[in-house]
């Protein structure tokens, strides 16, 4: 099986030529290194499997906000597998900057469902689940990233390295009290003037964003892998986030992303036709 390489190659295209980081590299014409490198040297061949778009198309459709869940429990092994799927969501440099706290313990799930207000998408739901964002694991996730390198030994390309220790790092990282991110927007701004450059994370609202965007779609992976496995859902964000982190021992810098309940509709459990406007005030061909 081949190692994956997992780049956001919008990133490096921006700071590998940031003529204050890498001098001499300002040529626009040039292309990005990871860029030369996937074009030209990656030999790993992954096929599109096949799927059953109607199969796909029904698990989309058919998932709903359930509000009302009936007493069939979610099997362990089911509520297992659609955890380790949602994992598999696409994720920002593939930094994972996320946790998924599935609440078991009796008690601790009583105090939950309080903090998500009492509503019956949480009180009759069989499973919760809180979704974390952690924008502060860029850097434990990019450490793992190079371990799982240095384990790797040769396979892994030079670039993919440079990625993790350098990049990511300076595309990242905001400095006490925000100061480095300061000085990167001031950078990105008159470098902006001139070239496309990517402008976030530029702050800790921004890494609170990067974090949630990845956590979100991780989200998502979980609601259609229950619907997938025969089961429903529900996101929450009417919740109580302070007392959850407290419930849940989280640190200042988790960000609860959203609870999502997991079970079986009770026949009343949909509150009403799917609505959705018309679709032409949101896909816009330009
Ligand atoms: C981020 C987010 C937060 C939500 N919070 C709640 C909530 O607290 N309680 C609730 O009953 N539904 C909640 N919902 C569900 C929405 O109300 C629902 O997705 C929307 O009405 C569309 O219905 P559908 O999901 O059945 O298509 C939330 C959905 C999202 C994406």
């Amino acid at each position: 099986m081949g190692f994956e390489l997992q780049i956001d190659t919008g990133l490096n295209q921006g700071f590998i030529y940031f003529p204050i980081f890498k001098r001499n590299m300002g040529n626009k014409k040039k292309k990005p290194i990871l860029n030369e490198l996937f074009e030209s040297k990656n030999d790993h061949v992954e096929t599109a499997e096949e799927i059953n778009r109607d199969e796909f198309i029904k698990a989309v459709k058919s998932r709903r906000s359930v509000r009302i869940f009936n007493d069939e429990p979610v099997l362990e092994e089911d509520m297992r597998k659609c955890l380790e799927l949602a994992l598999l969501a696409p994720n920002s440099s593939n930094l994972q900057p996320w946790e998924f706290y599935w609440v078991r313990d009796q008690n601790k799930k009583e105090r939950l469902v309080e903090y998500c207000l009492g509503q019956p998408a949480a009180s009759t739901a069989q499973e919760l689940v809180v979704c974390v964002a952690r924008y502060d694991f860029w850097k434990v996730n990019a450490e793992r990233m190079l371990q799982l390198f240095r384990e790797k030994g040769d396979k892994i390309p030079k670039s993919a390295k440079i990625y993790y220790k350098k990049i990511v790092p300076l595309a990242y990282s905001q400095g006490p009290l925000g100061s480095f991110g300061i000085l990167k927007k001031l950078i990105v701004f008159f470098r902006g003037m001139s070239v496309p450059t990517p402008r976030e994370p530029g702050s800790r609202n921004d890494m609170k964003i990067w974090a949630q965007k990845s956590t979100a779609l991780a989200c998502q992976n979980l609601m259609l892998s229950l619907r997938a496995f025969g089961y429903d859902s529900c996101p929450m964000e009417g919740m109580d986030s302070k007392r959850i982190k407290q419930l849940l021992e989280l640190p200042r810098k988790a960000q609860i992303c959203m609870v999502i309940s997991a079970g079986k509709r009770a026949e009343n459990g949909v509150y009403g036709e799917q609505v959705r406007f018309d679709s032409n005030l949101f896909i816009k061909t330009v």
